[in-house]
C-alpha cells in the first residue's frame, strides 16, 4: 500500500499504456496505405544494427513493421483486453502514409476510417485517446525524392496532414502530440527516425553519416511545421490540448568534481531541453543560438518561421522516461545504455537485459526537473521495462508471462510519481510502455517484450499472434481501480 498520508493521484488520471503504429499494426500496404520510413528498417539485435535499406527487399531482409502484431485487424481484441485492466487512456499515433499516402494526393478515406473507428472502439470503452501525430512514419517517398524534413515540403504535407486529421477527429480525440521524441534529433543517430533522410554513406541506424547543418536545419523545419499545426488545430477546435513529447533522460555527474557537473548540465540543457524549450516557450533557447555559432551552423529562416515557432508553442509537456545518464570528464570505464544514449555506468543502478539502466528515484527527480522549468502539465506517455520472456501455464487451462520484475519496475516507478504529485507537480497521467508486446523500435526485435499482454509471435515474425494476459495485467489492473493507492496487488486473476 502507498502511503496514506502522501496527496493522492488527481481525479481523472490519465493511466493506461502507449503504443506507436508502425511497431504494432502491420498491414503496411493494405487499403491504399504507402510505404513510411519504419517499413524499409530491417530486423536487428542488440549486437547487430537494424540496416535502412531504401529499396524494400522482402526476399533478402526481415521487416518487422510488416506485419507487426496486427493491431490494425485485432484493435477491437486489444482495446477490449485494455478496457479489462480498467485503461482511462491509451496512446496510439496515426501513421499518416494510411491518410495521406502521397504528397500532393486526397486524402485516402480508408485511412481515415480506420482511425475514426479505432478512436470510436476507445471511447465506447470510456478509454481517452492520446494520439501522436507522427511517431517515425514519414512517407518513404519524401527520402527517396527530398530528403524529407530537410526539404520544406514536409512542412506543407505535415500541416495538411495534421489539418485532416484535426477537421476529422473533432470529438473523438482531445490530446495531440505532435512528433515522439523530437529532442533526439539534436543526436546523430536519431536522423533516420526524426529527419528521415539518408546521407550518402548511410546504410544502418547505428552508424549515420552526419551533416550537422542538414539536421538542424531539419529540426527547424519540424518546429515549424509543429508550429503552423498547433495553430491550425486551435482554430479548428480551441478545446484541443497540443503536447511536446521528448525522451527524457537527465543526466548524472560522475563526481562532484565540478568538471563533472558542469559536462552533466550542458548534456542535459542540450539533448533534453532544447526541444521542450522551443516547443514551450517558442523561442530558441540561448545555448542553442550559441551552439549554432559556435558550430557555423546558419539556419535558413524564413518570414513568419518563428511567429510560428512562437504562436504555436503547446500547452503541455509529455515526455518518455526510460532512466538517466551519467557524464563524467575523466571516467573511461564501463558503459551503460539507454533509450538512444550511451553513458558512463552509474554504480548505482542495476541494468535491464538490453543494458539500460533502471533509475526509479531518477524519474522524481526528472519530473521535479522539468516542473520546475515548464510550470506547465506534465504528462508520462512511455516507461516500461524490455525483457525476452516465454509463456507458461496459469494453471487454468490457458498461458502467462510471470512477469513480477515488471511488476517491480513499474511499482517503483509510480511510488516516485506518487512522491512527486505530492511533491507538488502538475501530472496529468501516465501510460506506460505498452499496452501489447510489440516490435522493439531500436533493434526491431518481438522478443524484446514491454507490454502487459503478451503476444506469441518471435523474431522471424512468425506465430499464432495470439494474445495472453501476463501477471502485471492483473496488478496494474488493481493500480488503476485504487487510482494508484494500492501498488501490491491483488495480482491473481
Ligand atoms: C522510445 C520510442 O524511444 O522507446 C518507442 O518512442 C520505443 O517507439 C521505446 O519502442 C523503447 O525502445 P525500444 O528500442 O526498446 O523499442
Amino acid at each position: 500500500m502507498s502511503d496514506a498520508t502522501l496527496k493522492s493521484f488527481p481525479e481523472g488520471f490519465l493511466w493506461g499504456a502507449a503504443s506507436a503504429a508502425n511497431q504494432c499494426e502491420g498491414a503496411w500496404d493494405v487499403d491504399g496505405k504507402s510505404a513510411s520510413i519504419a517499413d524499409c528498417l530491417t530486423i536487428g539485435g542488440i549486437d547487430h544494427p537494424r540496416l535502412i535499406t531504401l529499396d524494400i527487399d522482402t526476399d533478402q531482409y526481415t521487416y518487422p513493421s510488416h506485419r507487426a502484431v496486427d493491431f490494425f485487424h485485432r484493435y477491437k481484441e486489444d482495446i477490449a483486453l485494455m478496457a479489462e485492466m480498467g485503461f482511462k487512456a491509451f496512446r496510439m499515433s496515426i501513421n499518416c502514409t494510411r491518410i495521406l499516402p502521397t504528397e500532393h494526393g486526397e486524402p485516402n478515406e480508408a485511412g481515415l476510417a480506420y482511425y475514426e473507428d479505432v478512436f470510436r472502439e476507445l471511447r465506447a470503452h470510456g478509454i481517452e485517446p492520446i494520439v501522436t501525430l507522427c511517431h517515425n512514419d514519414m512517407p518513404l517517398e519524401f527520402t527517396r525524392e527530398f530528403d524529407c524534413w530537410a526539404d520544406r515540403r514536409a512542412i506543407d504535407y505535415f500541416v495538411r496532414f495534421c489539418e485532416v486529421c484535426f477537421e476529422r477527429y473533432r470529438g473523438l480525440v482531445s490530446y495531440w502530440l505532435m512528433f515522439n521524441e523530437l529532442n533526439l534529433l539534436t543526436q546523430v543517430s536519431a536522423t533516420w527516425l526524426h529527419a528521415c533522410y539518408c546521407n550518402e554513406g548511410t546504410t544502418s541506424f547505428d552508424d549515420q553519416v552526419d551533416d550537422p547543418r542538414k539536421r538542424f536545419q531539419s529540426l527547424h523545419h519540424l518546429f515549424v511545421a509543429s508550429g503552423l499545426a498547433v495553430m491550425r488545430g486551435r482554430k479548428i477546435d480551441p478545446s484541443y490540448r497540443f503536447g511536446t513529447m521528448a525522451s527524457i533522460s537527465l543526466n548524472y555527474p560522475h563526481t562532484c568534481n565540478p568538471d563533472d557537473v558542469f559536462k552533466a548540465q550542458q548534456a542535459t540543457q542540450f539533448d533534453s531541453f532544447f526541444v521542450p524549450d522551443v516547443q514551450v516557450f517558442g523561442a530558441y533557447p540561448f545555448f542553442a543560438k550559441r551552439y549554432f555559432e559556435r558550430n557555423g551552423i546558419e539556419l535558413a529562416i524564413e518570414d513568419g518561421d518563428l511567429e510560428a515557432i512562437r504562436d504555436g508553442h503547446v500547452d503541455f509537456l509529455s515526455f518518455s522516461y526510460y532512466g538517466t545518464g551519467c557524464v563524467s570528464t575523466t571516467e573511461t570505464g564501463e558503459r551503460m545504455y539507454g533509450n538512444s544514449f550511451e553513458s558512463v555506468r552509474n554504480p548505482y543502478l542495476e541494468t535491464t537485459e538490453w543494458g539500460w539502466g533502471i533509475d526509479a528515484v531518477g524519474l522524481r527527480t526528472t519530473l521535479n526537473a522539468l516542473y520546475d522549468r515548464y510550470h506547465v502539465p506534465l504528462l508520462i506517455v512511455e516507461n516500461g521495462i524490455g525483457v525476452s520472456e516465454e509463456l507458461v501455464p496459469d494453471g487454468k487451462g490457458s498461458y502467462t508471462v510471470n512477469d513480477d520484475y515488471r511488476i517491480d519496475f513499474l511499482r517503483k516507478h509510480i511510488e516516485q510519481m506518487h512522491l512527486a504529485v505530492d511533491d507538488g507537480i502538475d501530472l496529468i497521467g501516465y501510460t506506460a510502455w505498452t499496452a501489447m508486446d510489440l516490435v522493439s523500435l531500436g533493434t526491431g526485435e518481438f522478443k524484446k517484450r514491454y507490454g502487459f499482454i503478451f503476444i506469441d509471435c518471435d523474431d522471424q515474425g512468425e506465430g499464432s499472434l495470439d494474445r495472453y494476459r501476463k501477471k502485471s495485467f492483473w496488478w496494474y489492473k488493481r493500480v488503476i481501480e485504487t487510482n494508484g493507492e494500492d501498488l501490491e496487488g491483488p495480482i491473481d486473476a
